[in-house]
């Protein structure tokens, strides 16, 4: 039989979490695993901008036929100035819509093994575990760099570079543009500069994954350590994620875009793009970035959505402050962005905090903060005090 051939896989570890939260009966359960914003009432909610564009999505659309592979262009151009910048040059610029930056990384996966069948792709210890099998499932060949130390809560900077010194030219290196998942800790502007220059210097293609811009410092400021690749190097790989920025996790909202300096070459990567799609989703699907178009073409859903960003980067940023202040052991969550941090924390510590006090996380201790709310902050830090 042709399924004999299989091999049972584990369930995925956050989904399990997921169930054993859900069947615990006690009221004051705190769950940082699962990895969505939530606000102060423990919701994740639709923006008010996402639910007035469907709104008016339901009264006008006409229509639900098919758009292309390349999706809903006037969401993917709208969408250019946010993040690549007001003043930048978007005709060097191509790009499509994809199911989610899940569905960008993969398309990038495979637009990178068809340029150069098993490619090599660089990527950061710890990143988001996602990486390693989206890459892999396009055959390409996996190389990692130490990024971040767990017990001191640093980025490991200088391994970085020497590690990167030894990838050739045509390698590709993964960055989390913002909010690095899980660490929440980022580059600086001088060491994004470093990069880029060792980059450009190199021949290595920046593959930057942007999914929660604005939920740092705000839009542009997330945005600032691509636009210094953009600058240093030639040809970049932007991997966009809408469904945390829009809130719209469900609906499925990506970009793919490729700034190659050459037009010809930005025209080769387009087409090569949309034939790697039409067999994977053929299109994509519509109603995410329907939304986000219809907000982005009227000023004043756009300035709603914007302010509504602004709330919940500043709420997770309350948040940050609050664990700082709150035990010398969380000091280092002040200095990172976005909504998680990697607490050193061994799985036996992490099973404690969950069997003694109701407290949620993954084994690894990525702590996802929005999870948490300032009422319920003294709390966590009175269960980790009973571990740390
Ligand atoms: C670093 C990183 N990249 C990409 C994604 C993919 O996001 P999406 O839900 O849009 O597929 C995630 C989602 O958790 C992520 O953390």
């Amino acid at each position: 039989m042709l399924f004999d051939g299989l091999k049972p896989q584990a369930p995925d570890a956050l989904l399990a979490l997921i169930g054993m939260f859900a069947a615990d009966p006690r009221a004051d359960k705190i769950d940082l695993g699962v990895g969505v914003y939530r606000d102060e009432t423990g919701v994740t909610p639709v923006f008010r901008a996402v639910k007035a564009a469907e709104r008016t999505l339901v009264e006008t659309q006409a229509s639900k036929s098919y758009l292309g592979p390349e999706g809903d262009i006037r969401f993917t151009d709208l969408l250019k100035p946010i993040v690549f910048g007001a003043g930048f040059d978007h005709q060097s610029v191509v790009g499509v819509q994809t199911p989610g930056g899940t569905g960008a990384l993969r398309l990038a996966a495979e637009l990178i093994a068809a340029a150069k069948p098993g490619g090599k792709v660089w990527l950061g210890t710890p990143t988001w575990p996602n990486h390693p099998p989206t890459f892999a499932a396009a055959h390409l060949t996996l190389a990692t760099y130490r990024y971040f130390d767990q017990a001191s809560q640093t980025i490991l900077f200088d391994e970085m570079l020497a590690a990167l010194k030894g990838a050739e030219a045509g390698d590709v290196v993964l960055l989390h543009g913002c909010c690095h998942n899980p660490t929440g800790a980022n580059l600086t502007a001088g060491q994004w500069r470093e990069v880029a220059a060792l980059a450009a210097g190199r021949g290595l293609i920046p593959l930057v994954d942007l999914a929660y811009q604005g939920l740092g410092d705000g839009l542009d400021e997330d945005a600032a350590g691509l636009r210094a690749v953009l600058e240093a190097c030639e040809d970049v790989i932007v991997a966009f994620s809408c469904d945390k920025n829009f809130g719209l996790y469900r609906d499925r909202v990506g970009a793919l875009y490729v700034r190659a300096k050459q037009a010809a070459r930005a025209e080769l990567v387009l087409s090569n793009m949309l034939a790697l799609a039409r067999p994977n989703w053929s299109m994509p699907p519509d109603h995410g970035a329907a939304v986000v178009r219809t907000i982005l073409d009227d000023a004043a859903l756009a300035a709603d959505w914007r302010d509504e960003l602004t709330s919940m980067r500043l709420r997770i940023a309350q948040v940050r402050q609050a664990l700082a202040a709150g035990h010398p052991f969380l000091a280092p969550l002040a200095h990172q962005q976005g909504m998680f941090s990697l607490l050193p924390l061994s799985p036996e510590q992490v099973g404690t905090l969950r069997k003694d006090h109701a407290v949620y996380m993954a084994g690894s201790g990525r702590a996802n903060l929005a999870g948490l709310t300032l009422k319920t902050v003294p709390q966590f830090i009175a269960a980790l005090k009973t571990v740390v």
